[in-house]
């Protein structure tokens, strides 16, 4: 039985991973400071799970958390393009000084592998469609900064230290316990929850902006496989992890109008400064390293989602606000 730890565990994706961990047998620690996740995402699984309140920034909790631990996957981060903008030094902190706090408790405790949670944003806005792992990154905001700074560490501990590290390019991952009431929530999980609520969404923009939404059992089964694929193929390496397809917003709202029978129309608002006006990722290479394949596409994804936040009517409201800072380049 193999013991993982998730750093970030009581967040959306770091709840998800804990439950697929658990679901194949192995022991789940987790640690997480409670800034942006909740207890309540572990709510079913808190009697199976070992879990310590800490802040990755704390080297000796870290220390303690990897103690015995087999593999590492690393979510803990404040996950928000804009907040960055807001606050760099906060983003720093967390998304960065974090990483690195952890590698080195992760080095020193003899973790076999450090898988983590990437970012599609250090593309920025390159035009050139899809994405691939070997174009030259282009990050533009510090949460991106941070993210791929964080990719470096990764690969500096492998070659530095042999500490096995794979980088996981998540590409909006949408799916249940996604938050959606803050004003940096994911569109998709503010989206639905407005409507199931009869509330109109605001769409940013003229809604031709497109994502490669990918549903979280996707990014779940990715970093199970990169825990174990071969040494060779992906340790210090980098994989973006999507469907390679994209939706645009204007077609996702009428996808959702017909699943949530939401009869309105969307409002439409000003473009939100700094955003990408696309993403779409190449999976060649996860495909070919990892064995991944996305087998949960967009609408079965949406269905899925719509169908837990139905089921738990004590969810949060969503942000209406969009007061969110401005970002003076053209790119995220
Ligand atoms: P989330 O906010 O639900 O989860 C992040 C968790 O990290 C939260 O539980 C939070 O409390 C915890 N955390 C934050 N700072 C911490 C710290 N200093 N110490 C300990 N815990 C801390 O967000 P999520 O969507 O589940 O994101 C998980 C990871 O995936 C993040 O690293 C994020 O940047 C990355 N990511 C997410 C997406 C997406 O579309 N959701 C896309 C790309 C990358
Ligand atoms: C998301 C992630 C980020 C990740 C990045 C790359 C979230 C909150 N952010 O950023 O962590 O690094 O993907 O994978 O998950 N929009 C609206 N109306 C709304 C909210 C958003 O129109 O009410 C628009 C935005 O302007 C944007 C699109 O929806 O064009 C997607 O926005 P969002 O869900 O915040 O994700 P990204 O910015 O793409």
């Amino acid at each position: 039985m193999a013991k993982y730890l998730i750093t970030g565990i009581a967040g959306f994706i770091g709840s998800s991973l804990a439950r697929a961990v658990l679901a194949q047998g192995d022991q789940v620690r987790g640690v997480d400071n409670l800034s942006t996740g909740k207890l309540e995402n572990l709510d079913d699984i808190s009697g199976r799970i070992d879990f310590q309140r800490a802040d990755i920034l704390d080297l000796a909790a870290m220390q303690t958390a990897c103690r015995g631990v087999d593999y590492v996957l690393h979510q803990a981060a404040v996950p928000s393009v804009p907040r960055s903008v807001l606050d760099p030094m906060e983003n720093n902190r967390s998304n960065l000084d974090g990483t690195l706090t952890l590698l080195l408790a992760a080095r020193d405790a003899g973790v076999k592998r450090v898988v983590f949670a990437a970012s599609s944003s250090v593309y920025g806005d390159t035009p050139v469609l899809p994405k691939r792992e070997d174009m030259p990154p282009r990050p533009v905001s510090p949460y991106a900064v941070a993210k791929l700074a964080s990719e470096y560490y990764m690969t500096s501990f492998y070659r530095c230290y042999g500490l096995e590290t794979v980088c996981l390019r998540y590409f909006n991952i949408f799916g249940p316990r996604q938050d959606p009431s803050s004003p940096y929530s994911g569109v998709l999980a503010k989206f639905i929850t407005q409507m199931l609520r009869g509330e109109t969404p605001t769409i940013f923009g003229d809604g031709k902006q497109s994502r490669d939404f990918t549903y979280i059992e996707n990014a779940v089964a990715a970093n199970l496989l990169a825990c174990h694929a071969p040494a060779n193929l992906v340790v210090g390496g980098v994989f973006n992890i999507a469907t390679g397809k994209r939706t645009d917003l204007n077609e996702a709202f009428q996808i959702l109008k017909r699943l949530t029978g939401f009869s309105g129309n969307a409002e439409y608002g000003p473009e939100r400064a700094g955003d990408v006006k696309h993403s779409l990722a190449d999976i060649t290479r996860a495909r070919e390293c990892l064995g991944y394949a996305p087998t949960v596409q967009f609408e079965e994804g949406l269905r899925l989602t719509l169908e837990w936040y139905r089921g738990n009517a004590s969810i949060p409201k969503a942000s209406q606000t969009s007061k969110i800072p401005e970002i003076v380049s053209s790119n995220s």
